[in-house]
């Protein structure tokens, strides 16, 4: 059976640090979603910087909830395209800094309700992905991404791939269930161009 998670935006998951609905089934009624959306207004508590607009789908949640994260093909295409439009790529190279990208991959930190919402926060991408061999524990919601240029090649199309992806997943996979780190603005662009180093750098640990 497959497991679908409410798409409320990752940020009031991360905020709440509370285990979010999980719902069991294969097709969601406008009734369904309208009942689960008043049990998380009912449920949440607005504090600090988590306010509950973190609670507001925004228009492809939307639509993925409508399609319990199944959508049709067309569907699924035209929502990548737009998503694909949000994501800004930095001027310059896309290589950062793999030791900091590491930082970043194994911190938690970040859109918390008493955080200062000017402090970097981490990726917490470990939530998810197994990155390096020396991960001492990790998610598994998300592929493994050991070995991750090694396998898939170092080169420029990759990076600008694992650049995009990082930065709005849902361009890739419309009802993706990583967050959009760079759309959300809960990454930088030298955060992100760090993480990109942290998957595509030879000398990276991800790549031993
Ligand atoms: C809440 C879980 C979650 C978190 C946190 C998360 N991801 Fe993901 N990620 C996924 C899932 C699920 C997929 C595969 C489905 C898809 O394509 O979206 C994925 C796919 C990817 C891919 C594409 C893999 C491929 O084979 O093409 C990359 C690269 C990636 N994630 C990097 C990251 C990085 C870097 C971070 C931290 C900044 C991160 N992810 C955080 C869930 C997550």
């Amino acid at each position: 059976m497959k497991r679908h998670l409410l798409a409320v935006s990752t940020a009031a998951l991360l905020a709440a640090c509370a285990s979010a609905p999980v719902v069991e089934h294969s097709k969601m009624t406008g009734a369904e979603i309208a009942q689960i959306d008043a049990v998380l207004k009912r449920d949440f508590r607005a504090k600090g910087q988590a306010k509950m607009t973190r609670l507001e789908p925004d228009a492809v949640q939307r639509e993925c909830n409508l399609h319990a994260d199944n959508p049709p093909d067309s569907v699924a295409r035209s929502l990548q395209e737009a998503q694909l439009k949000t994501i800004k790529y930095p001027s310059d190279s896309l290589l950062g800094d793999w030791k900091n990208g590491r930082k970043i991959a194994e911190s938690g930190r970040g859109m918390q309700w008493n955080e200062k919402p000017a402090n970097p926060g981490g990726g917490g991408c470990y939530n998810c992905h197994q990155l390096s061999p020396q991960q001492t524990s990790h998610g598994t919601l998300g592929p493994s991404l050991k070995g991750f240029g090694k396998t898939r090649g170092y080169g420029p199309d990759m990076q600008r791939y694992a650049y995009g992806k990082i930065y709005n997943a849902k361009a890739y996979s419309a009802c993706s269930h990583m967050p959009r780190f760079g759309h959300s603005g809960s990454l930088s662009e030298q955060q992100i161009k760090d993480l990109v180093a942290y998957l595509l750098d030879p000398k990276s640990p991800v790549n031993q």
